[in-house]
C-alpha cells in the first residue's frame, strides 16, 4: 500500500520518518496523540480518490486533518492509521461577484480565505481565533461556529456546495451554486459536521456577505451571568449591527492578563465580562454607545472607538485559549445549553467540578448568544473521565448539548448518548454504513 501512496502523490508526499509525522500526530490540546502509519499528502482531489481507494482496498483505516487545530482528537489517530493531509489541496477560486460565493480548496486556512473575499469588499460568514491554520475542511468538517454565529450561523450555513472523496474513491460533487435547490437530500448539510466519517471533504463553495469595515466594540462588565443573558433582548433588538457577543469571567481574564501582559480593563474584579461587536457600513460607535448607556444591569463598561484600542479588547477574550493552554493541558468541554438556562450552568459548574475533582481549576468563556461554554478543567490529573462525566450529565440535565462547536471527535464519543436518542444514534450509524460500509474513515470518531 505504502508503494502505491507513493505512485499516487510522490514519494516525498508520504511521510514515514518519526520526527516528521510527530507534529501531525498530536492534537492542539496535547492531549490526543496516536502514531500514524503513514501521512500522506495528497495535492488533487484524484489523488485524494486514488489514496483512499487503495487504503480501503488495503483495509487501512484513514485519519483525516486539515489544519489541526482540532480540540477533541477527531483529526490525529488513535494508532496505526493513514493519516489523509488535506493542507495541500489550497487553491482558491475566483470570487463570483454575480453570486457572492467562492470555491476553496480544504487546505485553504480561514484568514486567506477571509482576505481573498475583502479584496472584492465580501466577507466570510465564520471567523475564529485559530483562523491562521484552520483550514475550510475542517471547518466545513466540523461544523465549526466561532464568534459570529449570531448574525451569519455556522459554517454549515455557509456551504452552497461540496465536493467530497467517499471511502470507495468515488466523487460527489455539487458544486453550481444554487441557492435554492429542491431536489432532495442535502447531502451536503449532512456531510457539513460529520467529521470526517462520512466522506473526504475536498472542496467547498461558500457564500459570502457584504463586508463590513466599520466596527466598535464594547466590553461590558457585570455582577453575573443572569445580568449578561438579561441583556441580550435588548442589544439584538437595538443593535441590528451585533455580530459578536462573547462572555468570560474573572478567572480567564486573570490567565490572559498572567500570559499576555495585559492590563487590568477595569480597576475592579467583577462577576461577568461581555464583549459586544457590531459591524456595519458606517461608524457603528453610537449605536453601540447608546445601547451600551441605555443597558440596565451594568456596573462598568468600555467603548473601543479606533483599531488598536478593539484588538486590545478582543485580545481579552481571543487569548483565552492559549493562556489556558499555558497553564496546562485542561479538559476542554465545549457544550450549550439553552441560552435562558446559562446561568444555571454557571452556577452548578464549580461544585459539580469540585465534586469529583476538589483540586481542579475551571475557566469558563464562551459565545452567550448561543448559550454556548467553553469549560476549561486545569489539574484535574487522572480524573478527567470523572470530570467529563460530571459536567456533561450536567449540560444534559438542562437539555444542553455536550458538543456546541468543536464536535465530538474521540472525546466524547463515550457520551453521545447524552445528547442523542438511541434511535438518533442507529439512524446516524446506518448513514455512516451507507456512506462508508468498510469504516475507513475516522473510525472512533463520533459515532459509538
Ligand atoms: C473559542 O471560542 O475561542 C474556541 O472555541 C476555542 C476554545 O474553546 O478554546
Ligand atoms: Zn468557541
Amino acid at each position: 500500500m505504502i508503494a502505491g501512496l507513493q505512485a499516487v502523490v510522490g514519494t516525498e508526499h508520504v511521510l514515514l520518518d518519526d520526527d516528521v509525522k510527530a507534529s501531525y500526530e498530536t492534537d492542539w490540546t496535547g492531549r490526543f496523540t496516536g502514531r500514524a502509519s503513514c501521512v500522506v499528502r495528497p495535492g488533487t482531489t484524484e489523488q485524494v480518490a486514488a489514496v483512499l481507494r487503495l487504503c480501503t482496498a488495503a483495509g487501512a483505516k484513514v485519519v483525516v486533518q486539515g489544519g489541526n487545530t482540532g480540540l477533541v482528537g477527531g483529526g490525529v489517530p488513535a494508532g496505526g492509521e493513514v493519516l489523509l493531509s488535506l493542507a495541500r489541496l489550497d487553491v482558491l477560486g475566483e470570487v463570483d461577484l454575480a453570486s457572492a460565493q467562492v470555491t476553496a480548496g480544504a487546505g485553504v486556512t480561514l484568514a486567506d480565505l477571509q482576505g481573498h473575499a475583502r479584496a472584492v469588499n465580501l466577507d466570510v460568514g465564520v471567523d475564529l481565533a485559530a483562523r491562521d491554520s484552520a483550514t475550510v475542511g475542517g471547518l466545513v468538517a466540523t461544523n465549526a461556529g466561532g464568534i459570529r454565529v449570531l448574525r451569519y450561523g455556522s459554517m454549515r450555513a455557509q456551504v452552497v456546495g461540496l465536493e467530497a472523496v467517499l471511502a470507495d474513491g468515488s466523487v460527489l460533487s455539487r458544486m453550481a451554486g444554487l441557492a435554492k435547490d429542491g431536489t432532495g437530500y442535502d447531502l451536503a448539510g449532512l456531510i457539513a459536521g460529520s467529521e470526517g466519517t462520512l466522506a473526504v471533504v475536498t472542496a467547498v463553495r461558500l457564500k459570502l456577505w457584504p463586508r463590513l469595515r466599520a466596527r466598535a466594540v464594547a466590553l461590558l462588565a457585570m455582577d453575573s451571568t443572569e445580568a449578561a443573558v438579561a441583556l441580550l433582548p435588548g442589544l439584538r433588538a437595538s443593535l441590528p449591527s451585533l455580530s459578536a457577543a462573547e462572555l468570560f469571567y474573572a478567572e480567564g481574564l486573570a490567565l490572559v492578563r498572567k500570559h499576555g501582559g495585559l492590563p487590568a480593563p477595569f480597576p475592579v474584579e467583577h462577576g461577568a465580562y461581555l464583549l459586544l461587536e457590531c459591524a456595519d457600513l458606517t461608524d457603528p460607535v453610537e449605536q453601540l454607545a447608546a445601547a451600551v448607556s441605555e443597558a440596565s444591569g451594568l456596573v462598568d463598561a468600555t467603548v473601543a472607538t479606533d483599531a488598536a484600542g478593539q484588538r486590545a479588547l478582543w485580545a481579552y477574550r481571543e487569548t483565552h485559549t492559549e493562556s489556558i493552554g499555558a497553564e496546562g493541558v485542561p479538559v476542554k468541554l465545549d457544550v450549550s445549553v439553552p441560552t435562558s438556562r446559562l446561568p444555571a450552568l454557571v452556577a452548578a459548574l464549580a461544585p459539580t467540578v469540585q465534586g469529583v475533582c476538589p483540586a481542579a481549576r475551571l475557566v469558563v468563556f464562551g459565545h452567550v448568544n448561543e448559550g454556548n461554554l467553553h469549560v476549561n478543567v486545569l489539574d484535574t490529573g487522572e480524573l478527567h473521565d470523572e470530570v467529563t462525566d460530571a459536567v456533561l450529565n450536567l449540560v444534559a440535565s438542562l437539555d444542553g448539548s455536550i458538543s456546541s462547536e468543536h464536535g465530538v471527535g474521540r472525546a466524547k464519543v463515550g457520551w453521545l448518548q447524552l445528547s442523542r436518542s438511541a434511535t438518533e444514534i442507529a439512524a446516524m450509524q446506518a448513514v455512516k454504513r451507507a456512506f462508508d460500509p468498510a469504516g475507513t474513515l475516522n473510525p472512533g470518531v463520533l459515532l459509538p
